[in-house]
């Protein structure tokens, strides 16, 4: 079974409107119109309509992510961005329950599962993020913190909207931080999270679905990363506000 790879830039609270427009011109630029893998842009919300203006003007295969949701419809819901608001943006995917959502600003898993069926039930992809703290990690919980977190963040969701999830795995230690899982547990948790869906889907449906690995994914890791079977890709955060070494990753992958 062969899956296409996936790789998503997560902008996070970062650049300026032309620093934005200036970033997106680049990365679609040197990705050409065939990056060989899936390649996605998650931008600050203001400047969608700037990055997806360039995305247009370029050609480029480069899809628009937003970074978040609401899972409501619309409302008094005072800074909140609706589904219908992301479409209207030109929006085609986005993320749900990434690390900085959870453990910052305090989703629940709950909260994370709510969004993610919102994105699918209004026509968006979504990425569902998981991961385990340090202290989870060193309390042995990883598998039961990403089962945990995918039940929830997968609960209603049918297999034939399972086409258009993917899967995230970014240790929360990992993340910003320079310290990345070595290829063999990132490898691991791949694996297991991959038995998870076959338990929860079907075997067919677990082998389908791509499972990124993220938390500081550089240039020079990227090879031996992306190189393992159960990884399709990665989700990257620093290494991709710089287009040359995004470009780098997204050329490292299989
Ligand atoms: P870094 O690549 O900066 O560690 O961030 C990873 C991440 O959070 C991507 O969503």
């Amino acid at each position: 079974m062969s899956r296409t790879p996936s790789v998503g830039a997560n902008w996070k609270m970062n650049l300026d409107r032309a620093g934005a427009e200036a970033l997106a011109r680049d990365v679609c630029d040197r990705l050409g119109d065939s990056p060989g893998a899936e390649v996605a842009v998650f931008v600050p919300f203001p400047y969608l309509l700037e990055v997806g203006r360039v995305i247009r003007e370029t050609g480029s295969a480069v899809r628009l992510g937003a970074q978040d949701l609401s899972e409501h419809d619309n409302g008094a819901f005072t800074g909140e961005v609706s589904t219908a608001m992301l479409l209207d943006c030109g929006v085609q995917t986005v993320l749900a329950g990434h690390s900085e959502r959870r453990h910052v600003i305090g989703e629940s898993d709950q909260l994370v599962g709510a969004k993610a069926r919102k994105a699918l039930d209004s026509g968006l992809d979504v990425i569902l993020c998981v991961g385990e703290t340090l202290e989870q990690r060193q309390a042995g919980e990883t598998n039961a913190i990403n089962e945990r977190q995918i039940r929830a963040g997968l609960e209603g969701v049918s297999p034939g909207d399972m086409a258009r999830v993917t899967i995230a795995y970014e240790p929360v230690w990992a993340i910003g931080t320079g310290m990345t899982a070595t290829p063999g547990d990132a490898q691991n948790a791949h694996a297991t999270i991959r038995a998870l869906l076959a338990s929860m889907f079907s075997s067919a449906l677990a082998q389908e679905t791509r499972i990124q690995y993220g938390g500081s994914v550089k240039p020079g890791n990227a090879g031996e990363l992306m190189a393992q079977p159960d990884i399709d890709g990665g989700l990257i955060g620093g290494a991709s506000l710089n287009a040359d070494d995004f470009r780098a990753i997204v050329r490292a992958c299989p």
